[in-house]
């Protein structure tokens, strides 16, 4: 029976892939570790919820030691603008909570997931279909710290043994938990400003296209990877996976199509724009399709309507301004 801890399990991919985890693996065996004080009510009552901040060693190898942890999912890192803003503790927390984990895993044969990103690539590699080996010279700090975790995650497989597993996320899109600082963001929140009848102010260009995907088509890619046969994978780490590419006029068409007064205006952040140029618009995913069979399940169309229904569900409940 596996026992699964999830780092960052209050963050945007942790507050689904908890549940995801505990419905597939029971909830007991589940634990889910978080840096703030306050989880929502319903992940503290669903499981074990344990205070963890991953730069602390000695706390996280406790957890593992006192639940009898056998796989790690890490999340716990700060994502791309929030980064920039702070480099050296983005390398802290990205870095030394990597690190951290892969130590413990060491001690205590755990095996460990680990989520790369489209970040990880540079301005310098292809933007469309970019390779899953090319060129890596991320530009962001927080780039910098998932080229430098793939590696690790590389180095702990072949010189421990530490079944070390992951993928390259692109911008995920959900209606659970709002991403926190991030430069995909744009296209979570362009769904809520949608069902709230608000115009949207957009912080990327028109013809920005970026990678994306889905929440479900995200959790499902790291459950499916790390049940995989271990025989049938050449690769451990930094598998590209892909869904769609859109650009923001073309998010925005979509929605308008099925919200007929939705507006979007432009107020472009530098920064963030800037960031975006250095990343994929698409990826090629063909490593993963042959080694552990990846299939995406959602394209744009069939994004747009999820996000939009579960959103206008939450709004009519209450339980979203
Ligand atoms: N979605 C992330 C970000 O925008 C990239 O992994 O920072």
């Amino acid at each position: 029976m596996k026992r699964i801890l999830v780092t960052g399990a209050t963050g945007q991919i942790g507050s689904e892939l908890t549940p995801a985890l505990r419905q597939r693996y029971d909830a007991d065996n589940v634990v889910a570790a978080g840096h703030r004080a306050a989880p929502s009510p319903a992940l503290r009552a669903a499981g074990p919820f344990v205070a963890l901040d991953v730069r602390d060693a000695k706390a996280l190898a406790e957890v593992v030691r006192q639940y009898e942890i056998d796989t790690v999912y890490h999340l716990a890192a700060l994502l791309s603008a929030v980064a920039e803003a702070d480099p050296p503790r983005a390398w802290e927390i990205n870095m030394q909570g990597l690190v951290n984990v892969l130590e413990v895993a060491r001690q205590y044969r755990c095996a460990v997931f680990f989520p790369s990103s489209i970040a990880a690539f540079g301005p310098d590699a292809p933007r469309a279909h970019t390779p899953q080996v090319t060129s890596q010279r991320p530009r962001t700090i927080y780039g910098v710290t998932k080229v430098a975790g793939e590696l690790l995650c590389d180095y702990y497989h072949q010189r421990y043994g530490v079944d070390t597993r992951g993928v390259r996320y692109p911008g995920l899109i959900s209606h659970v938990a709002k991403p926190g600082g991030g430069t995909t963001d744009y296209a979570v929140e362009i769904f809520y400003a949608a069902v709230a009848g608000r115009p949207f102010r957009c912080p990327l260009r028109p013809d920005t296209a970026l990678a994306m995907m889905y929440m479900e088509d995200a959790l499902r890619a790291a459950i499916e990877l790390m049940e995989a046969d271990p025989a049938s994978l050449t690769d451990r780490n930094a598998f590209n996976v892909a869904a769609m590419s859109f650009t923001p006029a073309e998010i925005a068409a979509a929605i308008t199509a099925q919200v007929p007064g939705f507006t979007m205006t432009y107020e472009i952040d530098p920064l963030r724009q800037a960031i975006a140029e250095g990343w994929p618009e698409s990826l090629d995913d063909s490593a993963a399709r042959q080694q552990w069979g990846w299939q995406p399940a959602y394209d744009l169309t069939a994004t747009v309507g999820e996000m939009l229904a579960k959103l206008a569900a939450k709004r009519a409940a209450g339980k979203e301004g």
